[in-house]
Formats: structure tokens, C-alpha cells, sequence
């Protein structure tokens, strides 16, 4: 290369990548192999055809999770139909690429399909619903989604430590509303039966520090293990806010879910910033947030049992927060819309180098 060109190459790489760092020399799926960490990312697969999209995914990461096609109203459109072909999109990609599948998830009270929501069924109904729509959903993947998100968010906000009232607890409910978590327990039952060697997990949002909903989660596990219900594991959203994450307490959080025996993995991790009205942060902004990616990797791997930590997308060309926050929030990923690494790649990338303490 001429020197002139050397010169323009690198003036427009200064003037594309802002506040972008360059890629190292081993990708951050290349140095968790030493701890053993599972760094995983959620994807929608009709990016997949995107060769940057495609490129930095299969470079970066070792295992992915169907972001929104496992969710009802992709994957059983209709009462006696289901549509897997976006789900085995993914899971074709992961295969060829040697990457673990995630799956995302059976019992949840959002994106649900019409046909269920407003069939008006009885509780008899929607447990033989909810059973088939299991079985046939994990057994499709049966020996392929190494773990499943069986229920997701199933405490409430806003009655902090309570159960949420959903379709699928007590409106109508499938039975067993009067029963506190054994309508959860009924579907880790069904979800094992349908593929005994998969990872079962309970998969909840604000739920990371010691609080009062991680406190009603920590019963309902520790009861579950008690009397054998098969739960093998605990995800922890980790969508982090307000720039700001209680460390210590998430340290504590997963140090007395391990100490249950069960895995905890970091399941969307995620940190929102403030943007323009171009959809960029403050470069101060892009610090913080790389040290708090740091930070929660660290804590993670201090933990054997925290076996995996996962970004919700990993390109801030397509997160759920823009759509989600009027596109006040955003750049909330390890790379910039043009797949550009960031200041909290190289975060935690290097914690992951460095490996378990
Ligand atoms: O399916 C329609 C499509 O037909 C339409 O063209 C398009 C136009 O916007 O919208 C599509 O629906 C979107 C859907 O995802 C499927 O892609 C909705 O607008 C969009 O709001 C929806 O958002 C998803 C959200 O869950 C639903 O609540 C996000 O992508 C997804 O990131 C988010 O993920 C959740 C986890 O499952 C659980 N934890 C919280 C997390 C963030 O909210």
C-alpha cells in the first residue's frame, strides 16, 4: 500500500469509527475458551443473509439465542399449526458454525398469538395447550437447544415478590392458580420429559441483585431442588439501566443461586445510554458502560456456576432498546451500527482473556 493511501485508509477509519476501537488479534469467543465461559448473543435470523451480520456472529460468539421466532406467536401461529422454519434458520447457522442453542422461551404473558389469548379457553384447555405446545416445541429441538428458558418473568413488577397474574398463572390459568409456583413446576416437568438431557432454566427480568423478586425466585429454587422438580439453572436478564449496576449485590445474588447447585447464566445483557438524535452516545458514556460490561463479566466468572453471559443482539444497528425508548436510549451493544467494536467489547473481551480468579 502507498503511503498516501495508508494515510486516507486510516483518516477514514478515524472518521467512520468515532469512538470505535480496532478488532484484536483473538475474538472474544476465542479468549473464553479458557474459562470455559459460554459468551453468547440473541439473533433474529432474517439478518442472518447480512455478511457483516452473519461474520461478526460466527467470529465472536459460541452460542446464539433466537431473540423472538421460539416465542408463541412465531413459532404456533395457529391452534393446530407450527412454524419452526425461523427457529431452524438459527439453528442450521449454529450447527455450521459450531455454536450452542439457547432456547427462548415456552411460558411467558407477551407475544402471545391471538388464537390464545382471546380463545377464551378453560384451565382444563389451556394446560392440554400449554402441554402440547411444550412438548412439541422442546421436543423439536430435542438434543439441539442444549437449554431452554422454560418460564420467563413469571414475578411481578410492581407487587414486588408476587407471582404475576398472566393468562397462564390464574386468567383463567392452567389449574392450579390456588398453588403458588406449581403451575411453573408443571411445566419444568413437561419440558423435561419432552428432552431429559436439556437444561431447564427459569429466565427473569430485574432479578439479578438481592431484592425482593430475586428473594421469591431464590425460594421457589430452592424449594424445586428440595423435592426434585427439574430446574437445572437460573437466567438473569441484566438489562442495564441508568448506567448504573449494584455489583456487590449481584455478586451476592449469584453467589447464593450457585450455592443452590443450579447454573446461573446471564441471559440479555445489555446497557443502555442516553443517544442523539443520531443515535450516538457520549463518549464519557461509552467508558461507563464498558466498565460495567468489565464488572459483570467479572463477577460472573468469580462464580464457577455462572456458566455463560450472553448480549441481548450485539450490534447496535438492531436492538430492541431504540424501538423500546421512542430512540431517547440505544448503543447499549458490544458493536456500533456499521460492526465496528466498542469500548465495551474490548471491556469484555479482556475480562474474559483473563479468565476465572
Ligand atoms: O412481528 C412484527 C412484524 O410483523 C412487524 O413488521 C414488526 C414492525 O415493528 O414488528 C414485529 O414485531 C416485533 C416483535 O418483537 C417481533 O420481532 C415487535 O414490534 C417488537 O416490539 C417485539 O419486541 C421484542 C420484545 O421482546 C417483545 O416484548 C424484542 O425484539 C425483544 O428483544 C424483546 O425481548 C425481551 C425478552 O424476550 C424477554 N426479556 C425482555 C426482552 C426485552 O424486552
Amino acid at each position: 500500500m502507498k503511503w498516501t493511501t495508508h494515510i486516507f485508509v486510516l483518516m477514514a477509519s478515524a472518521l467512520c469509527l468515532g469512538s470505535a476501537t480496532s478488532l484484536p488479534e483473538q475474538s472474544l469467543r476465542e479468549a473464553s475458551q479458557a474459562s470455559g465461559l459460554l459468551i453468547g448473543t440473541a439473533v433474529r435470523p432474517a439478518h442472518l443473509s447480512e455478511t457483516e451480520y452473519a461474520s461478526t456472529l460466527a467470529r465472536e460468539f459460541n452460542m446464539v439465542e433466537p431473540e423472538d421466532v421460539l416465542k408463541w406467536e412465531t413459532i404456533h401461529p395457529e391452534r393446530q399449526a407450527f412454524d419452526f422454519s425461523q427457529g431452524d434458520q438459527v439453528m442450521d447457522f449454529a450447527t455450521r458454525h459450531n455454536m450452542k442453542v439457547r432456547g427462548h422461551t415456552l411460558v411467558w404473558h407477551q407475544q402471545n398469538p391471538k388464537w390464545l389469548t382471546e380463545g377464551k379457553y378453560t384451565s382444563t384447555e389451556l394446560a392440554q395447550i400449554l402441554e402440547q405446545h411444550i412438548k412439541t416445541v422442546v421436543g423439536h429441538y430435542r438434543g439441539k437447544i442444549f437449554a431452554w428458558d422454560v418460564v420467563n418473568e413469571a414475578f411481578d413488577e410492581l407487587h414486588p415478590g408476587e407471582l404475576r397474574s398472566t393468562i397462564w398463572r390464574d386468567q383463567p390459568g392452567i389449574g392450579l392458580a390456588t398453588n403458588g409456583t406449581s403451575y411453573i413446576e408443571r411445566c419444568f416437568r413437561w419440558a423435561h420429559e419432552a428432552d431429559p438431557q436439556a437444561l431447564l432454566f427459569y429466565n427473569e427480568a430485574e432479578a439479578e441483585a438481592v431484592n425482593p423478586k430475586s428473594d421469591a425466585i431464590y425460594a421457589m429454587v430452592r424449594d424445586f431442588r428440595q423435592r426434585g422438580v427439574p430446574i437445572d439453572g437460573v437466567g438473569f436478564q441484566m438489562h442495564v439501566a441508568h448506567q448504573h449496576a449494584d455489583v456487590a449485590s449481584i455478586s451476592a445474588n449469584i453467589k447464593r443461586f450457585t450455592a443452590l447447585g443450579v447454573q446461573v447464566q446471564i441471559t440479555e445483557l445489555d446497557v443502555a445510554l442516553p443517544v442523539n438524535a443520531q443515535g450516538n452516545a457520549r463518549p464519557e458514556d461509552l467508558q461507563l458502560q464498558a466498565d460495567i460490561y468489565r464488572q459483570i463479566a467479572s463477577v460472573c466468572l468469580a462464580y464457577p456456576g455462572c456458566t455463560a453471559i450472553q448480549t441481548w443482539g450485539f450490534t447496535d444497528k438492531y436492538s430492541w432498546i431504540g424501538s423500546h425508548s421512542k430512540q431517547t436510549q440505544g448503543a447499549a451493544l458490544l458493536f456500533d451500527r456499521n460492526y465496528q467494536p466498542k469500548p465495551a467489547y474490548d471491556a469484555l473481551r479482556n475480562a474474559v482473556a483473563a479468565g476465572r480468579p
